[in-house]
């Protein structure tokens, strides 16, 4: 829906933030999939894959295909050249994953990036931008009256344990190769795995790739409370280790 609003002078852009392993990058490749054949085009940028140290705009540079060269760096008035890639191609949003990272560089690196964002979706551009990250990104944009206002903060929410969680289980359960049926009516089994992965994505799949591989060993094909009464052996066992949440300030949700 932000993408279709035109002719605003703020393209509507949000900060969607979550702590690690809680799905950002596994949604912002869903949104990838939808938008291929989108006439309304997405980018699509990871601050995290930049070994070679590129700033935001570069990353976004190069993404569009116009060559990080000495060029950009020296000054040289890119601005109408970006201008002209978006229009001709129908650029509507850009995403950008891990987006804490380029908020928390030095000062000035951080006042640069800002900067970048207010314009991406200000007038000169007019890209609704869709931020994820960690939720200390919502803490360093919130420095920024004007940032404050253009992006709003979504949290995703990690897991509780009620019907969606419990349907997120077991259909993952049921696409697992095991020969026997994991007893779907033991609410208990549902609460152990809450528990243990106090709600984060990444660590509840984890907890049920573990546990299936563990009943693949001893025999038995499907997941029961022997093997989530002895998770953290089983995940030791395979290298896999849970994250701690990072929860998100009380002003912050
Ligand atoms: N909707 C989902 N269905 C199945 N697995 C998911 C889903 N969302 C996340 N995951 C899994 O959880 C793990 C962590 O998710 P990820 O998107 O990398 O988290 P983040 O980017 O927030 O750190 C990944 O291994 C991913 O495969
Ligand atoms: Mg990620």
């Amino acid at each position: 829906m932000a993408m279709k609003m035109r002719n605003k002078i703020n393209a509507p852009s949000m900060l969607v933030t979550a702590p690690g392993g809680g799905g950002k990058t596994a949604l912002i490749g869903e949104m990838k999939a939808r938008n291929a054949t989108n006439e309304n085009k997405m980018i699509f940028v990871t601050m995290h894959q930049s070994p070679n140290g590129y700033s935001l705009k570069d990353l976004i540079l190069s993404e569009l295909g116009l060559g990080v060269g000495r060029r950009a760096r020296q000054g040289h008035n890119i601005t109408p050249e970006l201008q002209y890639i978006i229009r001709t191609e129908n650029i509507c949003a850009i995403v950008i994953d891990e987006i804490h990272d380029a908020l928390t560089l030095t000062e000035l690196q951080q006042r640069i990036n800002l900067s970048l964002l207010k314009n991406l979706s200000g007038s000169t551009y007019g890209l609704s931008v869709f931020a994820f990250g960690v939720p200390a990104a919502a803490r360093v944009l919130r420095q920024d009256p004007q940032l404050e206002r253009r992006y709003p903060v979504v949290a995703l929410n990690g897991w509780e344990n009620g019907p969606e969680f419990r349907n997120f289980v077991s259909s993952y359960i049921h696409h697992l190769p095991l020969k026997n049926k994991t007893n779907f009516q033991d609410q208990m089994l549902f609460l152990k795995i809450m528990n243990k992965g106090q709600g984060i994505t990444d660590n509840v799949v984890k907890i049920l790739q573990a546990s299936a591989m563990a009943s693949i060993i001893d025999g038995t094909e499907h997941i029961n409370h022997r093997h989530l009464d002895n998770i953290d052996d089983i995940m030791a066992s395979f290298n896999y280790a849970l994250r701690g949440a990072e929860m998100p300030l009380e002003e912050e949700q």
